[in-house]
């Protein structure tokens, strides 16, 4: 059965999705995209991710106001690719539009919506057994609270992370840890889970905001703070987050174990509290 995908109103197979040479997600990187994980047919937070793309579309000018639609949209991509109830990923990618290459934001034109489903399983390995992670410096923009599609950056970076054989690269801008490359950082020191306050810096990853609520109705005090690659190394637990990593332990960094290179107590609490919600 050859993929069905949703193109611009249309569910088309793919080979037939095509759009122009000149949109402006391919000329300028101009658009917004979410990845939303479906657990047995059921989205995880749904409108969550339903706000963060509201919000990547304003930030960014562009107009779109169909978003009610979208679920109705994703239910039906997932029932023609057969995988409906299934553990499958949305993919949506919303971009300006086609126009002749200026570089203000053009008016009156209509953006390219393109969305498909795919098999979505865990990496059983990693949650069980913890990633290793590298550092590297945060060279991306200072707008990495929206969800652009403009990922060249991450994509260097998680490419030298491949190379090593690392699972995640941990990013460092002026010497503070700020997240990864697809994923938020979260660590834990004497029994308080960090992470980076949310500013243009970060993505406000919904995994992230989950984890924080796990620790709130469980007393596991949580602390938005920004930390020093210096506290990186010294810390007693590192959590890698995301809608793909789902709540993964990594285990060591640069070669370095962290704590005691095992997945820690607190990890291992927070990722099954995590998928008893999912
Ligand atoms: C840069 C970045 N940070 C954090 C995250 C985690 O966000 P979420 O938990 O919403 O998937 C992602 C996910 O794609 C990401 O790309």
């Amino acid at each position: 059965m050859s993929e069905i995908v949703y193109l611009n109103n249309q569910f088309i197979n793919k080979e037939d999705a095509k759009i122009s040479a000149n949109d402006r997600g391919f000329i300028f990187a101009d658009g917004v995209y979410e990845v939303i994980k479906y657990y047995n047919g059921k989205p995880f937070r749904y409108d969550d991710h339903l706000l963060r793309l509201k919000r990547s579309l304003s930030e960014m000018e562009i107009e779109y106001d169909n978003t009610e639609n979208l679920e109705s949209l994703f239910q039906e991509l997932l029932s023609r690719n057969n995988l409906t109830g299934k553990h499958a990923g949305i993919y949506l990618q919303i971009t300006r539009g086609e126009h002749k290459r200026v570089h203000h934001f053009p008016e009156n034109i209509s953006p390219t919506v393109y969305a498909f489903a795919y098999h979505m399983p865990s990496f059983t390995d990693y949650l069980e057994n913890g990633i290793k992670v590298i550092t590297h410096e945060d060279i991306r923009w200072q707008r990495c609270d929206i969800k652009s599609v403009s990922l060249l950056a991450n994509s260097m970076i998680y490419n030298k992370a491949v190379k090593a054989g690392a699972g995640e690269c941990v990013l460092i801008r002026d010497g503070f840890v700020t997240e990864a490359t697809h994923s938020s950082v979260l660590g834990v020191k004497n029994g308080t889970v960090i992470t980076r306050p949310l500013s243009n810096l970060i993505l406000p990853g919904i995994t992230r905001k989950a984890i924080h609520e796990i620790c709130a109705e469980n007393g596991i005090p949580f602390e938005e703070k920004a930390f020093t690659e210096a506290e990186l190394f010294a810390l007693d637990e590192l959590i890698i987050a995301g809608t793909g990593s789902e709540v993964t332990p990594a285990v060591s960094v640069n070669g370095l174990p962290v704590g005691n290179g095992k997945p820690g107590e607190i990890t291992r609490f927070i990722q099954q509290r995590f998928f008893e919600l999912t």
